[in-house]
């Protein structure tokens, strides 16, 4: 399981000859999850070039406490903001003394004292180091401190020696960081998500659209995260801000819609359809501005693809949940749809003059919600989008463990896992 899916983890890296497996460590951090940013002290430098731990884990190294660049680029109290848990791997004597010392004179030492974050340390240095009295003092301190030590091991060491002061194994070592953190109800899994309306165009200057506002894919998407998953959004034209840690990716049409859907689709374990795609579209986009001539106009539309049962029909692996908006007879409608799109979920809730507590929904703060799955259904009663988003997301977790030990999702996910 993917223990460390959307934590943010800044890898201290300091000067031990051990500082080459941090390499290895950036990679069984990423593979729980993990996005990592490393800091270097100049000490690490002189085994380990940057560019190596700026390849492997994708962003910049940082290095320098008091370079204007790189502290408006992101400073030490922004790193320590950024993080959700800080890891020092590997540790060096040197480094404890300073760290119990209270010293900020490099960035690593700064970014610890500026952190509101665990703090871990995964200690590598000679075995006479490790157990001299002044490195056992240092320990005590910091341990006392609430800071978290993995290892060293015992075993032989790089300068011949045997004893304490091995680096502890980079799988282990993010297997112990992951446990610092709560399993969320979909952890690790892979969540796809739309959200938003589609604009079907006319002309270059005219749309046909909806009033969908995405609050309430936004909300899911965020709830999602939340729980543990990594989640993608694919969002129609909204004017919200994409939710922290969701990967966002931004469509105009239906048509692209079920490309960008398409394309996330085969890796996902659960798509949650909470878009309102636009059903038709005009047959042609006029090249020029329609010019009014005092005649009546007829537009030809087009039906739009259903996304949902696209995705169910060519990925019956996915999990899908699809949205029902109904302006009345709930049970009916919801019961039909879940049939016809062969999905596992249907989330409804009543629009319109039929929910006027819930302010009509669309754009609304409230919705209220009815789940249906073949043999069941459960309320999720009149909420503000977020909570009920995160109820809605708890629901999702139960169906498809139900799902999955039912059978469903197997033939294909022994392939994919
Ligand atoms: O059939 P109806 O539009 O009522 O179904 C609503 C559900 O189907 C929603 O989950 C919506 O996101 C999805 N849908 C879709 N593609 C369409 C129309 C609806 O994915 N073209």
């Amino acid at each position: 399981m993917q223990r460390l899916t959307n934590k943010r983890v800044v890898l201290g890296v300091t000067g031990s000859v051990a500082a080459y497996k941090a390499g290895e460590v950036i990679r069984e951090l990423q593979r729980a999850g993990a996005e990592v940013r490393v800091v270097m002290t100049r000490g690490a430098e002189a085994f380990v070039a940057p560019l190596t731990f700026q390849a492997l884990s994708g962003h910049p190294v940082h290095r320098e406490l008091l370079d204007p660049g790189a502290e408006a680029a992101m400073g030490h109290i922004a790193l320590a903001r950024w993080a959700d848990c800080i890891l020092v791997a590997p540790a060096s004597a040197d480094f404890l003394a300073r760290l119990a010392a209270g010293r900020a004179d490099d960035l690593l030492t700064a970014v610890c004292l500026a952190r509101g974050v665990p703090l871990a340390l995964a200690p590598a240095m000679n075995a006479r180091m490790w157990e001299d009295a002044a490195t056992r003092a240092n320990v005590q301190t910091l341990r006392n401190r609430g800071v978290l030590f993995l290892g060293p091991e015992e075993g032989g060491q790089a300068c011949g020696e045997e004893g304490p002061g091995r680096l502890l194994d980079p799988v282990v070592l993010a297997a112990r960081l992951g446990e610092l953190f709560e399993v969320g109800s979909l952890q690790g899994r892979r969540v796809l998500v739309t959200a938003g309306p589609t604009r079907e165009p006319l002309d270059p200057v005219r749309f046909f659209s909806n009033r969908s506002s995405g609050r309430m894919g936004f909300a899911v998407a965020a709830a999602a995260a939340e729980a543990g998953a990594r989640v993608t959004l694919v969002a129609g034209p909204v004017a919200l801000e994409a939710p922290d840690r969701v990967e966002r990716v931004d469509v105009t049409t239906a048509e692209e819609m079920l490309a960008a859907v398409s394309r996330f689709a085969p890796e996902a374990d659960v798509f949650i359809s909470a878009a309102a795609v636009a059903d038709y579209r005009p047959r042609e986009v006029r090249p020029g501005k329609i010019k009014r001539t005092g005649e009546s106009l007829t537009v030809e539309l087009v039906p739009n693809p259903d996304i949902l049962a696209t995705v169910k029909s060519r990925w019956p692996q996915v999990f899908c949940v699809g949205f029902a908006a109904e302006t009345g007879d709930l049970d009916r409608h919801a019961r039909a749809k879940l049939a016809a799109k062969g999905v596992e979920l249907i989330a409804a809730n009543l629009v319109g003059p039929a929910a006027p507590e819930a302010g009509g929904v669309f754009d609304a703060e409230d919705n209220a919600l009815t789940l249906y799955w073949e043999g069941g259904s459960m309320e999720l009663g009149l909420a503000p989008k977020d909570k009920l988003a995160r109820a809605l997301v708890a629901a999702i977790a139960q169906r498809l463990a139900a799902w999955e030990a039912g059978g469903g999702g197997t033939v294909v996910s022994l392939h994919r896992r």
